[in-house]
């Protein structure tokens, strides 16, 4: 099991206008989340937090899926019979990249779900902050029709990310639902006909690009944390986090977007960003 893969052959990396598209590369066995993906998609979040080209982080998948969950033989079958320290590597380092870092990953990520998604691919969407789906993209929880619950984090993440009826539905029966229904139930933010799934995708990603990316990075933070927090513990945090926010602000946007507001009468914050460029 090669731990120290490069991106490049089984995830590919592509930056262009701030997007940095990241695609699991196996469509011939569906971008099955095998130790290859795993991890080539550790290095390449990692090498993407520091590359300033890169503002928003679109994962999807080449070919005909997204992905179809992970890998039967490579993941599970092969490692379950092999050394069970190079088992548990490859499980944390999966739980690295698939949600412990996506969900507080430092830049704005969006799942695009051109395809097949399934079991484990659900951990990558649920993380992801924002999710576009394709009408015709099908959603399944198949861990039920071969004997085992939805583990790694799926239950986890559908438990947050959907509401019970919905959840337990899926996980009990495995029906398989499409884009629409992905988007009718809230796990994705909505679905478009396959050809404008790319254009779509990059106008939600341009709207985070027009913003402040340190707010955006703490909002999101923010967000994990106060879910499993009081709500005085909340307020705390909040305020405490917002504080330190504009403290370290490099672009100083609270006082800019004040002064523009109210003394420059150049800006309205209910419909648009400051200006961010003076
Ligand atoms: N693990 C390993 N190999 C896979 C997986 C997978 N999850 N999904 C697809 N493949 C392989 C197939 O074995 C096949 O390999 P082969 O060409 O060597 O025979 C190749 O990918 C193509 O798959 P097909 O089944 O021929 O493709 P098709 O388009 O007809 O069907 C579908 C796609 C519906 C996604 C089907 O492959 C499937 O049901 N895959 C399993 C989905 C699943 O249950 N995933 C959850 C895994 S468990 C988990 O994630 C925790």
């Amino acid at each position: 099991m090669d731990t120290k893969a490069e991106p490049g052959t089984n995830v590919k990396i592509r930056i262009e206008d701030g997007i940095a598209w990241v695609t699991l590369n196996r469509p011939e066995k569906r971008n099955a989340i095998s130790p290859g993906i795993v991890f080539e998609m550790v290095a390449a979040i990692d090498q993407l937090e520091m590359n300033d080209d890169a503002k928003v982080l679109v994962i999807t998948g080449s070919g005909d899926a997204f992905s179809a969950g992970q890998d039967l033989k490579e993941y599970f079958r092969i490692p379950d019979a092999g050394d069970p320290r190079l088992r548990e590597r490859l499980h944390n380092a999966n739980a690295y990249w698939q949600w412990r870092r996506l969900m507080y990953y430092p830049k704005p990520t969006i799942a695009m779900v051109n395809g097949w998604c399934f079991g484990g691919a659900f951990q990558v969407l649920c993380a992801c902050d924002l999710a576009v789906a394709a009408d015709d993209a099908q959603f399944g929880l198949s861990e039920v029709n071969w004997g085992i619950i939805p583990a790694g984090i799926v239950t986890k993440s559908v438990a947050m990310a959907l509401a019970q009826r919905d959840a337990l539905y899926y996980i009990l029966t495995g029906d398989t639902f499409d884009g629409k229904r992905a988007a009718e139930i809230g796990l994705v933010n909505f679905s478009v006909p396959k050809d404008e799934l790319v254009d779509k995708t990059k106008a939600l990603a341009a709207k985070m690009m027009d913003k402040n990316p340190l707010v955006l990075r703490t909002a999101k933070t923010a967000y994990h944390r106060v879910r499993e927090m009081s709500w005085d513990a909340s307020a705390d945090y909040l305020n405490a986090k917002n504080d330190q926010m504009i403290m370290r602000d490099p672009e100083k946007g609270a006082s800019k977007g004040m002064k523009q507001f109210l003394d420059e009468k150049s800006f309205k914050p209910g419909l648009g960003a400051y200006k961010r460029e003076e």
